[in-house]
Parts: structure tokens; C-alpha cells; sequence
């Protein structure tokens, strides 16, 4: 039995694109422990990225005990759990065995790339962006799903026979937990999917026609602050209710208390997701951006809508400076080497290892460093790489600033790279606008553990996580405009090469 007093805690899982992480909050929204675990990335071919699904399972499995083990408390004094992941990324598993049938499929993977151009062609485009705010990339999971369908011998009829589920990564890491019982989804990974229409709230049957994917597979969905099932004994010990589930850019929109149409984040992780709370309004964006459902806890039940820039490498090129190029021995020596130059001296690197996200859209262009000279050493190009990272956020706060007509006059960040001093400071040079921190650098795992704590009781509301004290780093630009128009000509001339055919 869980008593009102031994429930002091909450757990929020957040399942990244290349590491679990979990986060044992107090009442106050302060850390009381944390686990993080890196797992492998596959890359079967040039473009594709997959997970092996027990990788995914097992590292959260890992963090879930360290964490609870780290604050020195029992799993009976977690009150409940908040999930939130990476999205899109999508899972087939056989509904009798729980076993996937195929590697996940990585929101980064490219593999559908060609089917989603004839999409584009045949102008199907305009109908999938108007029931689904997403333009039809293979960054989404319909086409990926298909793609299993497809190739996996014998999908397709043990889908349409009810013999196969879908998921993206929160539906399967609850299915696991409670050992098959639990199989649903929130509005906001639901968004992802590329079958779920955001007006009418019901996956579409014309979508689902279009990508031939029956509807007995896909899991039912649920408000993002919802009683969703509790995690199976064995697990933990006891059983776990969850009651927070969101996609990891709109949980850390939630996190960052940006509950108000107009507000606004970027989360520097794996990739950069700039998300503005729109309200009730789905904005039709001219300029490359999305439209999607946020995490959000409104008395209609109702999701706000968002509008969302999304960039495919962030902090992963950092990864990237790290493991495959041995330039830095961890992440935070990109900061110091960075800073021991005063610039590129002309260097410039477009990191689309998979293609361009927002504004472009281009699946075909690959990464490029260019601008190199004699004298170009293993510090300009870390540098250029961060720099890069500021740039591509640049190129969506201004997409979104035209889109909604909003002037944006300061940025609230987050995520793993928002650590890096040197890059928020050129990243609030190049925009010229105040970049902000707060102290507390976990705020998607924040978000999700809003989520579960106000279903629970665990917060009264909204207003409760207002007064929680948040304190903030700011950086402040001072980069003459001469120098920072010469530096973004450079980037579009850069940007304009690696997309040249
Ligand atoms: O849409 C992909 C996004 O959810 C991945 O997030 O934190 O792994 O970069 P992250």
C-alpha cells in the first residue's frame, strides 16, 4: 500500500535519440537524483539510423533503479512516473509476444526519403500538411512504418489480422513497463506520426489509406496529464501509476512553464527544436515550419497547438567532433577550444549528416566544411561546428518570426548543448537578442514530471508551478552589426553551396 506521506517524489523518464536519462524530482522541482546512459546508434547505410529496441529498454530500465537508488529511497516513495521521448522514432512488435520486428527507426533515418519526394510530386503534400501540420518528410513515422510493412515478410497481414502494434518510443516503453497492459500514446508524440489529424483529434482514415496501415495497430491517445497504467511489480518492486507522457520538445515547452500563446523555447539537443505555443491556433507557416500538439493541461482537455522549427544536428555534431573525428575528448572542451580563437577565419561547416530539417527541407544534401585554408587547424573547425548549431536556430527564429508576425526579443533555452557557454553567447550575438538559461538544465524531465505530478494531486496547478523559484543564466550580445551581417552572409553562402546540385 503507498501512503499520502511516502509519496515524496516523482520520476520522470526522458528517452533521448542517444541517451536515457532519469530524474527523481522533490516538491520543489529540484533534482534529487539523476542517471544518464548512453546506448549504440546503427547505421545500416549512409543516411539510415536505427536503435536495437532492447538497447532502448534496458538503459531505461538502468537509470530508473540508479536513480532511485542514487536518492536513497524506495520505488514506494515515488508518487508516479512522467515519460517523455525522443518522437517519431517507430516501433513494430508482435501484440502476442511483445517482441519487435524490426531495429526502431530513428527520426533521423532517411531511408523513405525517395517515397516522400513522390509525395511531394504527386501533391499529396498539401493534403498531409493540412489534416497533420507536417510536411511530408521522411522525419515522420508513417512512411517509416509503411517502410516495415512493406519489407518485414508477413507484416502487413499480421497487421491488418491484429497481430502487430505500432508505437513511437513512449507507447513502447509503457507496453514494456507493464508488461503489455498499458498501449497508448499522448496528443503530442500522436502529432508525430503523420496519421494523426490535429483538427479533428482521430488518426485519418485517408492517411492511413495513403500509407496502408491499418488502425487496429495504432495505440489510443490520451491527454499528455492522464492516468495511463501502472508499471508491472516485478519492475520495481511495486507497481508505478504514470500519469505524464509527452514528446520531449513539447514536455520541455511544458518545463519551461510556456504555457501562454506566444511563448517560446529552443532545446539544444540531439538536434535544435524551437517550439512557440500558438493557443488554440494552427498557424499555416510559409517558411518551412511545422505545426503540432503540445503538452498541455487545459480544462477542455484540449491540446494547444504549436509552431516548431526542427533541426536534424544540434549537439550531435558535437557527439560526432568526439567519436568519429576524435577532435575533443568530451563535450565540454568544444567550449574551451572554441574559445581560444577569436573566429573560423572563414570556415564553415553545414552539418546535414541527414539531410536539412526546417526551413529547408532537403533530404538529399549532405554535411560540408568549407572555407578551409592552409592555415585552418582542429580548433576552427570545432568552433565552426558550434557556430553552425547557432546559425541553424537563427535560421528558424527568423522563419518563425516572419510566420506569426511576433518579434522575438529574447530566447529561453535548454537541452544537453545549451551547457556550452560560448555557444549561447554567439548564439545571442548572431540574433542579437538575450539568450536565457535556466540554472536547472533538465527542463524536458521537468516537463514531464509537471505532467505526472498534476494529474496525481502531487501539484495543485499550474499557478503552484509558477511560484517555483527559477533562476537563470543570461547571456547578452555585443557583436557589432557589421561583423554579424558579414558572419550570416557567409552562413547563407555556405548553406546555398551544400544544397547546390
Ligand atoms: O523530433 C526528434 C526529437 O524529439 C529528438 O530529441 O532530445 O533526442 O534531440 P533529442
Amino acid at each position: 500500500w503507498r501512503t499520502q506521506m511516502a509519496r515524496e517524489f516523482i520520476m520522470a523518464v526522458d528517452q533521448g535519440t542517444t541517451s536515457s536519462r532519469a530524474v527523481i524530482f522533490n516538491k520543489k522541482g529540484e533534482i534529487v537524483s539523476y542517471s544518464a546512459k548512453e546506448f549504440p546508434q546503427i547505421y545500416p547505410r549512409a543516411g539510415w539510423v536505427e536503435h536495437n529496441p532492447k538497447d532502448i529498454t534496458d538503459s531505461v530500465e538502468f537509470v530508473m533503479l540508479d536513480a532511485v537508488k542514487k536518492a536513497g529511497v524506495n520505488a514506494d516513495n515515488i508518487d508516479s512516473i512522467g515519460i517523455t521521448n525522443q518522437r517519431e522514432t517507430t516501433l513494430v512488435w508482435d501484440r502476442n509476444t511483445g517482441v519487435p520486428i524490426y531495429n526502431a527507426i530513428v527520426w533521423q533515418c532517411r531511408r523513405t526519403a525517395d517515397f516522400c519526394t513522390q509525395l511531394k510530386e504527386s501533391e499529396k503534400e498539401r493534403m498531409i500538411y493540412a489534416k497533420t501540420g507536417l510536411t511530408a518528410d521522411a522525419y515522420f513515422s508513417a512512411t517509416k512504418l509503411k517502410w516495415i510493412l512493406d519489407t518485414v515478410k508477413g507484416a502487413r497481414t499480421k497487421a491488418y489480422n491484429g497481430d502487430l502494434c505500432f508505437g513511437t518510443v513512449d507507447t513502447y516503453l509503457m507496453w514494456h513497463l507493464s508488461k503489455g497492459k498499458i498501449f497508448k500514446t499522448d496528443y503530442s508524440n500522436a502529432s508525430r506520426t503523420m496519421l494523426y489529424n490535429i483538427h479533428d483529434f482521430c488518426y485519418d482514415k485517408e492517411l492511413l489509406k495513403l500509407f496502408e496501415i491499418p488502425e487496429c495497430m495504432l495505440p489510443k491517445v490520451c491527454a499528455s496529464s492522464h492516468f495511463y497504467g501502472k508499471t508491472d511489480a516485478s519492475f520495481f518492486g511495486c507497481e508505478i501509476p504514470v500519469m505524464g507522457v509527452a514528446g520531449d520538445q513539447q514536455a520541455a515547452l511544458f518545463g519551461h512553464l510556456c504555457l501562454e500563446k506566444g511563448d517560446i523555447k529552443n532545446t539544444y539537443g540531439t538536434g535544435c527544436f524551437l517550439l512557440m505555443n500558438t493557443g488554440g491556433e494552427c498557424v499555416d507557416s510559409k517558411r518551412g515550419l511545422i505545426s503540432t500538439l503540445g503538452a498541455s493541461v487545459n480544462p477542455d482537455g484540449r491540446p494547444d497547438y504549436c509552431l516548431e522549427g526542427s533541426v536534424f544536428i544540434g549537439g550531435a555534431v558535437v557527439k560526432w567532433l568526439r567519436d568519429e573525428m576524435g577532435l575533443i575528448e568530451n563535450a565540454a572542451q568544444s567550449e574551451t577550444i572554441a574559445k581560444s580563437i577569436k573566429d573560423t577565419n572563414g570556415v564553415y561547416f553545414v552539418p546535414a549528416f541527414v539531410g536539412l530539417g526546417a526551413p529547408h527541407w532537403d533530404a538529399d544534401v549532405r554535411g560540408m566544411i568549407c572555407g578551409l585554408t592552409r592555415g585552418t587547424g582542429k580548433a576552427h573547425i570545432v568552433r565552426a561546428a558550434l557556430e553552425a548549431i547557432a546559425y541553424q536556430v537563427f535560421d528558424v527564429v527568423h522563419a518563425m518570426e516572419r510566420d506569426t508576425g511576433v518579434t522575438i526579443n529574447k530566447l529561453t533555452v535548454g537541452g544537453g548543448a545549451s551547457m556550452n557557454n560560448f555557444l549561447l553567447k554567439f548564439q545571442s550575438d548572431i540574433l542579437n537578442i538575450p539568450v536565457e538559461r535556466p540554472k536547472m538544465a533538465e527542463t524536458t524531465a521537468l516537463g514531464a514530471c509537471f505532467l505526472a505530478g498534476l494529474k496525481s494531486g502531487y501539484f495543485k496547478d499550474t499557478a503552484e508551478l509558477k511560484k517555483l523559484a527559477v533562476s537563470e543564466n543570461q547571456f547578452s550580445p555585443d557583436m557589432d552589426s557589421a561583423t554579424r551581417d558579414k558572419l550570416i552572409m557567409g552562413w547563407e553562402t555556405a548553406i546555398a553551396r551544400a544544397r547546390a546540385r
